[in-house]
């Protein structure tokens, strides 16, 4: 198979549309057989749910060339259960979990020119999701849906590649308590899209969120999980039933403590003792892990020991050993890799 030729090493994190796209359709209480699609466009009633009122929800996982050239997914089956925890939730109907994980892998197959190669920097992004395409006037669930997966070819999330981050404290909140922030709701994101395009226009990368109800624990920022390196070398990520369960954060907690042998913690940090930490991340498929070298909040600065030019020790001992599992360096835990061609 012949590589398309893109300039894989200055991608950027875009929409690059490839040549397949997977389709499935629910209506009548039943999915059709989904199929590979060449069509990258969708045509639906002016009246559909998602247009309304905003029934959606997404994931987001990637292919990866091994350095022994084979292609490869990781950890389908948790983006295929957590998009059942947000169809339940969104009143949608589930997609059935095996059959997720064989359409990641038939559009990953069918598009395998376009997953970069060993060493480019850049992976396949995979976007599976689904929307209400049936009409809706009152407030209800739509009585048809549409399950999609597309591929893109996608280099780092952040410009400037591992360059640490400036992030602010948010005065904005993202999630509410009892409310979506646990799932992958495209509503979500259209919620964060005031204060991110605020938070670019005032100088910063991203925003952390602070938990809503009380506005002293952290959350996470818009698309990704915080990881933070206590001085001692521990690990430490905020729990909270209002962020986005990561997969990479659950898998680098995995890679923190039976590969690196490091104290792990996931538990309630509060905003007062960032200051005391000694390196900070963000993590998330998309972002990886993106080092964080200082945090303004209302004009006050908190500057990691790590600085601004690299990523802290920790952060990259965990980055390193995450890409290694993931691009076939290292050997992976049980079931993390799923092995394409
Ligand atoms: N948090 C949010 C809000 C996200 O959008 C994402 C991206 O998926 C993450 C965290 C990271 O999750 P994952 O590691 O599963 O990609
Ligand atoms: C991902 O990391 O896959 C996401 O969905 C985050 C998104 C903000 C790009």
């Amino acid at each position: 198979m012949e590589k398309k030729n893109l300039d894989w090493s200055n991608l950027g994190f875009g929409y690059h549309p490839t040549e397949y796209r997977y389709v499935a359709n629910w209506k009548d209480g039943a999915w059709s057989e989904g199929e590979l699609t060449t069509d990258a466009t969708v045509t639906m009633t002016e009246c559909a749910g998602v247009l309304q009122y905003s029934q959606s929800c997404f994931e987001g996982l990637k292919a990866y060339t091994t350095e022994k050239g084979q292609i490869v997914v990781f950890r389908p089956d948790l983006n295929a259960s957590r998009m059942a925890d947000s169809c339940r939730r969104l009143e949608m109907p589930v997609y059935p979990e095996d059959k997720f994980v064989e359409a990641v892998k038939a559009v990953v197959r069918a598009n395998a020119a376009y997953v970069p190669p060993y060493g480019s920097g850049a992976t396949l992004y995979l976007r599976p999701f689904m929307f209400g395409s049936g009409p809706v006037i009152g407030v209800s669930p739509a009585p048809e849906y549409q399950f999609r997966i597309f591929a893109t070819p996608v280099g780092p999330y952040f410009k400037g590649g591992a360059k640490p981050l400036t992030i602010r404290v948010s005065d904005f909140d993202r999630a509410a308590p009892n409310g979506t922030g646990h799932i992958k709701a495209g509503l979500n994101y259209a919620m964060s899209l005031h204060a991110i395009v605020d938070a670019h226009n005032q100088g910063f990368n991203e925003n952390m969120y602070l938990d809503p109800k009380t506005r002293t624990k952290v959350e996470e920022t818009g698309g990704a999980n915080f990881l933070f390196v206590t001085k001692d070398g521990k690990v430490v990520t905020p729990k909270s039933p209002s962020i986005l369960p990561s997969i990479t954060r659950r898998s680098l907690m995995v890679v923190a403590k039976e590969y690196l042998g490091l104290e792990v913690e996931e538990r309630e940090v509060y905003f007062d003792e960032v200051k005391d930490f000694a390196e900070c991340g963000l993590c998330g498929t998309a972002a990886v892990i993106s080092p964080v070298g200082k945090i303004v909040d209302h004009g006050k600065e908190i500057c990691f020991p790590s600085g601004m030019d690299e990523m802290g020790p920790v952060t990259k001992k965990l980055y390193d050993a995450l890409t290694g599992i993931q691009m076939g360096r290292i050997e992976a835990p049980e079931g993390w890799i799923q092995v394409i061609e």
